[in-house]
C-alpha cells in the first residue's frame, strides 16, 4: 500500500540497515517496533505557499513524529511488539482496550501516506485508468475535486477524507481521528489530513480552501494511479 521508500524508510532500525547492506528488502511482516518515522520526500519548503513549510515543519517534526514516539512508547510487550506498523493497524481498529495504541499505529501510517502522495512543484494530471475512472464514477476531476471538498468539510472535527477503489469503482468517504479505510481493509488511493495542525497556521478556520488548494496544487496523481493499480 505504502511506496518501497516508505516501507522501508518506516522499518524497525535493524532491519533497515539490513536494506541499506544491499540484501533483499525485507517482507513487511518482518519489520516490527521500535518504527523510524520516514524522511519526507521532499523539503520543508517544497509544498509551499499550498502548504508553508512553517506548517510542514511542525506537521512532519512535531505531529506525525510524536504518533512515532507514542506508538514505540505504547507497543512493547504486547500482542503488538512483533507486528509491522500495517498489521498493528490492521489488528488494533476494532480493540477499545488497545485504542491508544490503534490511534497512535493509525496516524504514523496514515501520515506515511499523506506525505507521500504529494510533489514539489505542482500538480500532475490523472491520465490512463484512474482518470477513466474518475471520468466514470464522478463525472470528471473538477467534479471529483468538489465533493472530496465536501467530504473534507463533513467530518466533524479532527479526521480525514479519503479517494477509496474498491477494485472496480472509486468513492470518497470522511474519517474520525487516526481511522482509515486501510485499517478497515479498504484501497485508499488518496487522504487528505483535515486535522486543524493540517491546516491552521496558513489557512485559519478554511477548511475548505485548504482542501481545495491541496487537491488543486500538490496532489502527485502519479502515486495516486500507482495505489490504484497496486
Ligand atoms: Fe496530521
Amino acid at each position: 500500500m505504502l511506496s518501497r521508500r516508505a516501507i522501508v524508510a518506516g522499518l524497525g532500525a535493524a532491519a533497515a540497515a539490513t536494506y541499506a547492506g544491499g540484501l533483499a528488502a525485507p517482507s513487511i511482516a518482518r519489520a516490527a517496533a521500535p518504527f523510524t518515522q520516514p524522511k519526507l520526500p521532499y523539503a520543508s519548503d517544497a509544498l509551499a505557499p499550498t502548504i508553508s513549510a512553517q506548517t510542514v515543519d511542525l506537521h512532519y517534526g512535531k505531529h506525525h513524529a510524536a504518533y512515532f514516539k507514542a506508538l514505540n512508547d505504547l507497543v512493547p510487550n504486547t500482542s503488538y511488539a512483533d507486528m509491522s506498523l500495517e498489521e498493528i493497524v490492521k489488528a488494533s481498529v476494532k480493540s477499545e482496550a488497545d485504542r491508544k495504541i490503534f490511534n497512535n499505529a493509525g496516524q504514523a501510517w496514515n501520515h506515511i501516506f499523506y506525505w507521500d502522495q504529494f510533489k514539489s512543484g505542482g500538480a500532475t494530471e490523472p491520465a490512463g485508468e484512474l482518470k477513466a475512472a474518475i471520468d466514470k464514477d464522478f463525472g470528471g476531476l473538477d467534479a471529483l475535486k468538489t465533493a472530496m471538498v465536501k467530504t473534507g468539510g463533513d467530518v466533524f472535527g479532527s479526521g480525514w477524507a479519503w479517494l477509496v477503489h474498491d477494485g472496480s469503482k472509486l468513492s470518497l468517504v470522511g474519517t474520525p481521528g487516526g481511522d482509515s479505510p486501510f485499517a478497515r481493509g479498504g484501497k485508499p488511493l488518496l487522504g487528505i489530513d483535515v486535522w486543524e495542525h493540517a491546516y491552521y497556521l496558513d489557512y485559519q478556520n478554511r477548511r475548505p480552501d485548504h482542501v481545495k488548494a491541496v487537491l488543486d496544487k500538490i496532489v502527485n496523481w502519479t502515486v495516486v494511479a500507482e495505489r490504484m493499480q497496486a
